[in-house]
């Protein structure tokens, strides 16, 4: 069974094609960056409207495959920016209605941990989800994905964004923030805010912006400071989740999780607790179709014909989905 899927959530618009022994035929993407603001949901819409043919096409190709031997096909219905969801549930429609194929939505960060289990071969781990719009700890419990810890406010991705914004660096800010911290000496004190299980952002956003335009510190020691502080959050929650469910591995998912000093900080923790580390490649780390396209497997039960009865999710939760596949 050969299952194509399409991710559309938020700036990236992605095809990947996989089949059920969890083999990657391809696994496209087209990604709308911009030089100085941040995401615009109008703006990312219209990138995927005029990618989405060309992707599609690319997955194909790079798969050697025809659209008509693909038996399923997925999409990810949320959570998500809805005019860019919108822009994917379609192009799925259309590519389902083409071959009479069924058709599944699914959940997108269930996604980002099932392609890091298939990837990694980590059984039961917490996954660590830091990404752009999302900030989870989530671990399997009584037939969900039970959100263990999360942000109170934005995405660790989308703070990280919005610091770089406003210092001039452009979107996505998280790669030219890791740069910069690595040429940052100076540990600034910043406020290190976990509520509980929770983490939040807001404060140390104001408190960092307030920081650079007093002029009075580095850039580089400002990045430097701001990863060792949020990432330390980060590993904190991590580790208390650990070790309140007893899971023994760690994995990470999601765009933030690119960050090679939070990999490190996470890989040091699980030694010091003598758990194991699992992070896969960094294609499958930020949004791509592959995952969605390995979820669409597992959730292959669900996938219709009746196309219309299916719909997006903008604000579906990681614990709405009763997990029936493992
Ligand atoms: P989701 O819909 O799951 O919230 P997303 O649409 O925001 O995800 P992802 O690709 O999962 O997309 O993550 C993108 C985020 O990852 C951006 O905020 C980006 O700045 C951040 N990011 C990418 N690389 C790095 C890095 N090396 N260090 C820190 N952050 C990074
Ligand atoms: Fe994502």
């Amino acid at each position: 069974m050969i299952c194509l899927g399409i991710e559309s959530t938020a700036h990236t618009f992605g095809c990947g094609i996989v089949d059920e022994k969890g083999r990657i035929y391809a696994n496209i993407k087209n990604s709308y960056t911009t030089e100085k603001g941040g995401i615009h949901p109008t703006e990312a819409k219209i990138h995927h409207e005029n990618a989405k043919d060309n992707v599609v096409e690319d997955a194909l190709k790079a798969a050697k495959l025809r659209l008509d031997e693909v038996d399923l096909i997925s999409f990810s219905h949320g959570p998500g920016l809805p005019p860019c969801l919108l822009v994917g549930m379609r192009k799925a429609k259309e590519l389902a209605r083409k071959i009479n194929a069924s058709l599944a939505g699914v959940n997108h960060c269930i996604s980002h941990l099932e392609i890091g289990r298939l990837l990694t071969k980590a059984k039961d781990p917490v996954l660590l989800y830091p990404s752009g719009a999302n900030t989870q700890i989530i671990a399997y419990e009584a037939g969900k994905y039970r959100i263990f810890g999360e942000t109170l406010d934005n995405g660790v991705g989308n703070f990280i964004d919005a610091f770089a914004r406003h210092a001039g660096l452009g979107f996505p800010g998280g790669p030219k923030i890791e740069r910069l911290a690595s040429e940052g000496k100076n540990y600034i004190e910043l406020p290190y805010v976990v509520k509980g299980m929770d983490v939040s952002f807001g404060g140390l956003l104001t408190n960092l912006k307030q920081k650079y335009d007093s002029g009075k510190y580095k850039v580089e020691d400002l990045a430097f400071s701001m990863q060792e502080t949020v990432f330390a959050m980060l590993v904190e929650v991590s580790e208390r989740a650990m070790a309140h469910t007893g899971k023994k591995e760690l994995l990470l998912g999601g765009g933030v999780a690119c960050n090679k000093r939070l990999q490190e900080m996470c890989r040091t923790m699980c030694e010091e607790r003598n758990a194991k580390f699992f992070v896969p490649e960094k294609e499958f780390l930020a949004d791509n179709g592959a995952m969605i396209a390995w979820q669409g497997i597992l959730q292959r039960k669900l996938a219709t014909k009746g196309y219309d009865s299916i719909d997006i999710g903008p604000y579906e939760r990681t614990d709405d989905v009763e997990v029936n596949w493992r």
